[in-house]
């Protein structure tokens, strides 16, 4: 399948679904506390989306039951909102979420402390919002796609991390998952060139220890093998003439 471009004005409407999903994400936050439990921030986040009058992208996608995705610690993505899953002191949280304006979608997610994370965990923030950070300034016309899953590479495998390959990033649009595939791995210089109008949802997924994950009986909730804490950060990115345009932030 070959890669979308996008038009000005279809990612005019991009960008508002994002500006959307920023606003489920601001309104999550403050509710992002030791004590709360994740399905509360299910209800918040599904109250959010109907307020702004949008829909939320993952809910029956593949048959997935919610509009986020909560992956506690060693959780690495596809987490499912329980109210049995208390969040305490120490623990990290991973969001994740997507919503449908206009038929056009977005995908965002950011981990965050719950109060007080160790050193060592507070480093593997850090460094995968850098990664993704670092994979958004290589969003630019004539680069590659290998340009973008590099740098998330080289900055995490610099630092000891595991980069999960078993998930990866993806174009988005009309659907939240088009192509071409965006691994957190990869070489510079390779892979399709980078054209204006396209839209790429940006993923790092980094464990503080090995690569390799497995998924859980319940079919969705990714964790990771060695029972490392693992973060995970995304937006929607799209490439214009006038260089990365992040529809998230
Ligand atoms: N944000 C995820 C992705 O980029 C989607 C979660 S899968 C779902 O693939 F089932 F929860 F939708
Ligand atoms: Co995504």
């Amino acid at each position: 399948m070959a890669i979308m471009i996008k038009s000005p004005a279809e990612i005019e409407k991009m960008r508002i679904s994002g500006k959307a999903l920023r606003q489920v994400h601001n309104a999550i936050a403050p509710h992002v506390v030791p004590g709360a439990s994740t399905m509360d921030l299910e209800r918040v986040a599904v109250a959010k989306i109907a307020e702004l009058r949008a829909l939320p992208a993952f809910k029956g996608y593949h048959g997935y039951p919610f509009a986020l995705c909560t992956s506690v610690n060693n959780e690495v993505v596809h987490g499912m909102p329980n109210v049995k899953r208390i969040l305490k002191e120490g623990d990290i949280l991973s969001i994740d979420c997507g919503v449908i304006i206009d038929g056009y979608y977005s995908d965002a997610a950011v981990t965050y402390p719950i109060g007080k994370v160790s050193p060592a965990t507070e480093k593997l923030l850090k460094v995968t919002q850098a990664s993704l950070e670092a994979a958004i300034q290589k969003c630019l016309v004539g680069g590659r796609l290998g340009d973008i899953s590099a740098a998330v590479q080289d900055i995490c495998e610099a630092q000891g991390f595991g980069v999960v390959r078993d998930f990866v990033g993806h174009g988005i649009g009309k659907a939240m998952h088009e192509d071409p595939q965006v691994p957190n791995f990869g070489s510079a210089g390779k892979g399709p060139r980078l054209k204006a109008g396209m839209v790429l949802a940006i993923e790092p997924m980094i464990n503080a220890g090995g690569p390799e994950v497995r998924v859980l009986a319940d079919g969705w909730t990714a964790v990771t093998v060695d029972g490392s804490y693992s973060a995970h950060f995304e937006h929607t990115v799209a490439i214009t003439k006038d260089g990365p345009q992040v529809l998230t932030r």
